[in-house]
């Protein structure tokens, strides 16, 4: 394989475009609407506590690796994993990393879609003033009334879906980079200023305590494997799309470096969310428990309640959907990026087919909320839980580890040596927690959940 310093596909212009591109994958639903959520189904501090440590233990080596394979590959994962492997005189298996993070993409991306058109939908409903001085039974039904009607549903989910499509059309400097360059310092401005709104409730120091009070009595080994699983989620970790962005980064970038700094721009927001939702909760004496709806009815109430609540609540909605959407097509990209190069086909066609599959399974996820809400399995669990479970829990710490284990320990000497650009005790250090740390971390935890 001879060494490739550009990918077909296009290049980011910079390495701030990088960052602010795979920041932009990392941050989005799984930081406001799932994180909250999770934690405070899982009691908050300890639960927070453990997800820290699988950020840093975990997580940031793991993107390091994921982003030295794409940059080493320049193409797209299963193709990157195919040459990478040769390269190596590795089995040609692992390729499947590749194939996994497919599925897993298809599979987050179907459930994705469902909960960011819902966001859509919510920027509405705020913009109107629906929530104004609304009770809890007016926010309870208003959720209820719409995820129950499947059209509406299906309807938001595809125009999500079709933005989508759209941005991943025009390709990754038009497209992808176009797309990060505004929203996320959007994002950034706009979630500063909800914390500065939430501050101004009294009940900041509440929110603080259930984030950081270490109540370890209410975790569990399945609260353990739920904040793995959030951690690689989070990161957009163990299904390539990290690998995918990083084949289009700038060869002279520092990867670890720049690992680093796109985990902890994700962690921030997430605990920035957490610091907007818990008090506005608390402020209004609601439940921190409330589950996947704690985003769509305890907090539109709790804006509904507060000064100036429509206009921070309207916005607040913005910000999710911006987040989703530079998400969403990180999600796109590795699949598309694929069937140009197999089949040959134009992006804008592989982005149709791919967004189009997308959809249409996710129409399962659309279901589960109405006309499928009783078609269960698994002691309970919709096609939505499924889906969701399945994919963070399983198949991405699944494919994780074993990128961490080719990335340490099958990728040839060479490669690693010339990406990864650290020497010395620094070197020791990363190969250590990549190779060893990072997936035994997640073999342990699998075994622990088990039993
Ligand atoms: N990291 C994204 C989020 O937090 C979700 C995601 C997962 C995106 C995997 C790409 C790949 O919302």
């Amino acid at each position: 394989m001879a060494t490739v310093s550009e990918s077909v596909h296009g290049m980011w212009s910079s390495r701030l475009m990088f960052i602010l591109a795979a920041a932009g994958s990392a941050v989005g639903l799984g930081n406001i609407w799932r994180f909250p959520y999770v934690a405070g189904e899982n009691g908050g501090g300890a639960f927070v506590l453990v997800y820290l440590l699988c950020i840093a233990l975990i997580g940031i080596p793991i993107m390091s690796a994921e982003i030295m394979l794409g940059r080493a590959g320049r193409r797209s994962p299963i193709n990157s994993m195919q040459a990478l492997a040769a390269r190596s005189g590795a089995s040609p298996l692992w390729e499947l990393i590749g194939w996994m993070g497919a599925l897993a993409g298809f599979m987050i991306l179907s459930f994705y879609g469902v909960i960011a058109g819902w966001a859509m939908y919510y920027v509405f409903e705020s913009g109107v003033g629906t929530f104004v001085g609304a009770t809890g039974e007016v926010a309870t039904s208003t959720f209820n009334e719409f995820t129950g009607n499947p059209a509406q549903v299906v309807g938001w989910q595809s125009v999500f879906m079709a933005l989508t499509v759209l941005i991943v059309a025009r390709g990754v400097g038009e497209g992808l980079e176009r797309t990060v360059k505004y929203l996320m310092p959007a994002l950034f401005i706009l979630l500063l200023v909800l914390v500065g709104y939430s501050m101004s409730t009294g009940y900041f120091g509440d929110g603080l305590q259930f984030l950081f009070g270490f109540n370890f009595e209410k975790l569990t080994w399945g609260g353990v494997l739920m904040a793995m699983g959030q951690a690689f989620f989070t990161l957009s970790l163990g299904m390539a799309a990290i690998m995918t962005y990083g084949a289009y980064m700038p060869q002279d970038s520092s990867i670890v470096g720049t690992a680093a700094m796109v985990a902890g721009l994700d962690t921030m927001v997430a605990l920035l969310a957490g610091m907007v939702i818990f008090p506005l909760v608390f402020a209004n004496g609601l439940e921190s428990s409330a589950g996947p709806g704690l985003m769509f009815v305890t907090l539109p109430l709790a804006f509904g309640q507060m000064p100036g609540g429509q206009v921070f609540g309207t916005v607040f909605f913005v910000l999710v959907s911006f987040a989703a959407i530079t998400s969403s097509i990180s999600l796109v990209e590795p699949a598309v990026a694929w069937l140009v190069e197999r089949l040959g086909v134009t992006r804008r066609r592989a982005a149709i087919i791919v967004g189009g599959i997308s959809w249409f399974v996710g129409l399962g996820s659309a279901f589960s909320f109405n006309i499928w809400s009783e078609a269960t399995a698994f002691g309970g669990m919709t096609f939505f839980d499924v889906m969701d479970y399945v994919s963070n829990n399983i198949l991405l710490p699944v494919g994780g580890m074993l990128i961490a284990i080719f990335a340490a320990w099958i990728l040839d000497d060479d490669v690693r040596h010339s990406e990864i650009g650290i020497i010395g005790e620094r070197y020791t250090l990363w190969s250590m927690l990549v190779g060893v740390v990072a997936p035994l971390a997640v073999g342990i935890v699998f075994v622990m959940t088990i039993f």
